[in-house]
């Protein structure tokens, strides 16, 4: 693996659809994740095979169908987890195991009732036993987020001798500013032994809506795995967007770091992921919103008809969008009128355009926005006397 390479790890089907009220079946999450290998992920989460058969099942027709990424189950730190997980994953090409314990003192106290010695004895148990059973154990840390430092190096430290290839560090709660948690990859950079010889890598939450900015500091601070979710959903506020972090690294090359994503898939996927699951794409949601590039003021509207740079950092095409959408509005000028006015068919000198411009604002004053059906109407109330 080259240094600038970031390897994405999806998991828009275990926590994305940790959703309240976005249940897929089987036949749903085999068809996203048929899209996910296309679009070119490295590795799909595909679910939680203890948690209920139908996700173990989901897991298991997901490991026959995925040609290219790795597959993955979760567990906790329990065999019988490992043992289910291993069963479901029988069949992938590339089978990976995803197992774990809370750390942060809160959840050593009140989730485990336990010590810090017992956690760490308890993460180093459940790695061997899962490298009993696939070559490829990410361990995560739950809560890595509020875990101080030091202690999360040891965990760490026990999980690598134990023979985990990944190290997953959880800002569970969405909690971390970006410096605090690019600090602590940095910190486990420089006080886990062997740290070299594993990846390590980010999963974020939303809480206070810094999962895509966090994810980045992890990057930028060494870590080459980001875990993410389409359109970003997941538990609570969400996970890191995918199409965020992608379009990220894409857009800032001089960061020279690189994914094997396909962009020009996202949007659909996006429209997939939205429709499967029934949970609607925020209209400002970055990348894939529908208004991600709508522009509805005169002054953006006449920059983006003369050239599309002026207002736009992504071209639409290469995220799978046909094009930019002048949206008219009582605040768009006459350059974004006549462009409508043409791309419908209407050729108007300067005069015209002052005064079906009268009219139309006349008519937007009243309304949110004013759609092509619209606007032929006041074509025709403006040349109606004339
Ligand atoms: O947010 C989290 O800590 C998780 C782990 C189970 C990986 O989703
Ligand atoms: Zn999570």
């Amino acid at each position: 693996m080259s240094n600038g390479k970031v390897e994405i790890f999806d998991t828009t089907l275990r926590d994305g659809e940790q959703v309240p009220g976005c249940k897929l079946n089987t036949v749903q999450k085999l068809k996203i994740a048929e899209e996910l290998d296309s679009l070119g992920v490295d590795v799909i989460e595909a679910g939680f095979p203890v948690s209920s058969p139908g996700d173990f099942k989901s897991v298991q027709e997901i490991s026959k169908l995925v040609k290219n990424a790795s597959v993955c189950g979760l567990t906790r730190a329990v065999k019988k987890d490992i043992e289910v997980a291993a069963e479901a994953l029988k069949f992938a090409k590339r089978p990976r195991i995803h197992t774990g314990i809370g750390t942060s003192d809160s959840h050593i106290k009140y989730k485990f009732n336990s010590t810090r010695e017992e956690i760490i004895v308890r993460a180093r148990e459940a790695v061997s036993y899962a490298k009993n059973f696939v070559d490829d154990v990410e361990f995560y840390a739950e809560d890595a987020g509020r875990t101080d430092n030091e202690y999360l190096a040891r965990v760490c430290t026990a999980a690598v001798e134990a023979g985990a290839t990944v190290l997953n560090i959880p800002d569970t709660t969405g909690y971390c500013l970006p410096e605090e948690y690019g600090k602590k990859i940095k910190y486990l950079k420089e006080h886990v032994k062997n740290i070299d010889k594993v990846t390590i890598s980010c999963h974020c939450h939303n809480d206070l809506g810094l999962a895509t900015a966090n994810a980045i500091a992890g990057i930028m601070n060494g870590a080459r795995q980001i875990e993410c979710t389409i359109n970003g959903i997941g538990e609570r506020a969400g996970n890191t967007a995918l199409e965020e972090v992608v379009m990220i690294l894409r857009q800032h090359p001089t960061l020279n770091l690189h994914t094997n994503i396909q962009p020009k898939l996202l949007y659909a996927l996006s429209n997939l992921v939205s429709r499967e699951m029934g949970m609607f794409v925020q209209p400002n949601k970055a990348i894939v919103g529908a208004n991600a590039f709508a522009h509805s003021s005169g002054i953006h509207q006449d920059g983006v008809i003369k050239n599309r740079e002026t207002y736009e950092i992504i071209d639409p095409a290469d995220v799978g969008v046909t094009e930019s959408a002048i949206i008219l509005t009582a605040r768009s000028g006459r350059a974004a009128l006549a462009y409508k006015a043409k791309k419908m068919g209407y050729e108007l000198t300067k005069l015209q355009l002052d005064i079906v411009y009268a009219e139309f604002l006349n008519y937007a004053d009243h309304r949110k926005e004013v759609a092509d059906t619209d606007l032929h109407e006041i074509m025709s109330i403006s040349f109606k006397n004339r």
